[in-house]
């Protein structure tokens, strides 16, 4: 995303290797933080794979080492940014995006961690409300305005990156609601790791619209939520089917890429609206 906003901005003439090293160190250093991110929250989560290998916390000879691993994929970023940014005059807004950003994900985690406190399942928690604010924090945030706010402050477009952020949001409140959806209903060979929010007590999309739809007696099925027995989890999936969340994810997508389009209208100028329909492509109406 860095590198893709960075060839949408700069006009061709200074696309110079040197310009384009910027892009894609400050590219990695994207991928630096979700790396940071993904391997604590694997670990929080009690998960088991992710991106098609055993998580880093679960191999052998690893274990809890993993912790330090993660804050080392942290400062790994600031090392980075010293080392190929510090000359630059936008250096100190990057560090201060990036530490922005890592906040706000530690919050949205904080969130996500104490709506389903361990061994205490609380239905009424689960919220659209709290769901939204937990989606906001915890993913839109660094996935989605970080790397756009990034190549903008690099060509001193600061305040139009903030215009941005209502349609960045929007993208990045899909692709975690979508998410949350793959999290059970997808094939995990395709997305590499196995799902566990529904042992987890996760305040997930799918449990709020389940809670939405369900008759009393319907709701007392979710009794089987928050817990790591697979015939519980299974009862609550077939819940889900019953209740045909897949077509209430599909319509959720389709209402959201629509805002999505007006918002860009709206919002994008003065940045090209190319940047957004671009990701919006690579995000939106893939079944896959
Ligand atoms: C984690 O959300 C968000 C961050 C990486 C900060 P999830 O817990 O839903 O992510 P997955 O499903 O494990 O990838
Ligand atoms: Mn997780
Ligand atoms: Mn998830």
């Amino acid at each position: 995303m860095v590198v893709q906003a960075f060839q949408e901005l700069v006009e061709l003439r200074k696309q110079d290797a040197e310009r384009l090293q910027w892009a894609l160190t400050v590219g990695c250093c994207v991928e630096l933080l979700h790396a940071f991110f993904l391997v604590s929250d694997d670990i929080m989560d009690s998960s088991h794979t992710r991106r098609a290998q055993i998580c880093w916390y679960q191999k052998p000879g690893i274990g809890l080492d993993a912790i330090n691993d993660a804050l080392l994929l942290e400062a790994s970023i600031y090392r980075l940014l010293k080392f190929y940014c510090r000359e630059q005059p936008y250096y100190l807004n990057l560090l201060e995006l990036f530490l922005q950003s890592s906040y706000q994900t530690e919050i949205g985690q904080t969130l996500d961690l104490i709506t389903a406190p361990q061994g205490h399942v609380d239905l009424g928690r689960y919220t659209e409300k709290r769901c939204k604010s937990i989606v906001k924090y915890k993913r839109a945030l660094y996935a989605f305005y970080l790397p756009t706010g990034l190549s903008c402050t690099w060509q001193g477009l600061m305040k139009e990156s903030d215009n941005a952020l209502e349609i960045l949001l929007e993208m990045g409140e899909f692709f975690q609601v979508w998410d949350d959806y793959l999290d059970l209903f997808a094939d995990p060979n395709v997305t590499g790791k196995v799902g566990t929010d529904i042992q987890d007590d996760k305040c997930s999309w799918l449990v709020v619209q389940c809670l939405l739809r369900a008759t009393p007696q319907q709701r007392q099925i979710l009794e089987n939520y928050g817990q790591k027995d697979p015939e519980k989890v299974a009862r609550v999936k077939a819940l889900y089917e019953e209740l045909d969340l897949q077509s209430v994810f599909f319509k959720y997508e389709e209402d959201s890429y629509n805002r999505l389009k007006s918002l860009i209208e709206q919002c994008s100028a003065p940045l090209p609206p190319s940047i957004f329909l671009e990701l919006a492509n690579k995000i939106y109406k893939r079944r896959k």
